[in-house]
């Protein structure tokens, strides 16, 4: 099994990045933990970073028949890119969505997401290891959604 995790624009900055919203972890820091926990069960972590939105709706596109699951975090294009939602259904492959801070309690524009209900679920608020749980959560799903399917 192997499973795409694409970062979006300024996530490439963590670490040093307004550290009291998310935190002191680098993206290496964040993917390591994900690559290893996905290791222990069997998982292939494949990672994509950029600032760019065209590059990031190739790189989903070019997903479907490479990988057997999407987790995103598109940053702020999460609120604008109707590009990015098309990407991830046009990929056909199951995604979770992904955020560090809970965008909810925050500025109202980031209340909306383009691509949640093109997503099997969302996890926000949990910083780095929102990303552990939204591989846990789509191990789960990939597994056909049963009790200790993960873990
Ligand atoms: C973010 C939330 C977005 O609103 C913001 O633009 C980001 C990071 C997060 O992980 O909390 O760049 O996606």
């Amino acid at each position: 099994m192997k499973i795409r995790v694409v970062n979006g624009p300024n996530l490439a900055l963590l670490g040093t990045r307004e550290p009291d919203v998310y935190g002191h972890e680098t993206l290496a820091d964040i993917l390591g933990a994900v690559t290893r926990r996905a290791a222990a069960q069997q998982v292939a972590i494949e990672t994509f970073q950029s600032d760019v939105e065209g590059d990031l709706v190739r790189d989903i596109g070019q997903s479907r028949g490479a990988a057997d699951g999407l987790i995103v975090n598109a940053g702020a294009y999460t609120h604008t890119s109707i590009a990015i939602r098309d990407a991830i259904a046009a990929s056909g492959l199951p995604c979770v969505e992904v955020h560090l801070s809970n965008v909810h309690a925050r500025e109202s524009f980031r209340h909306h997401s383009f691509m949640a209900d093109v997503c099997v679920g969302q996890i926000m608020g949990f910083g780095g290891y929102g990303y552990q749980l939204a591989l846990d959560g789509l191990i789960w799903h990939l597994r056909g959604r049963k009790a200790g399917a993960a873990v």
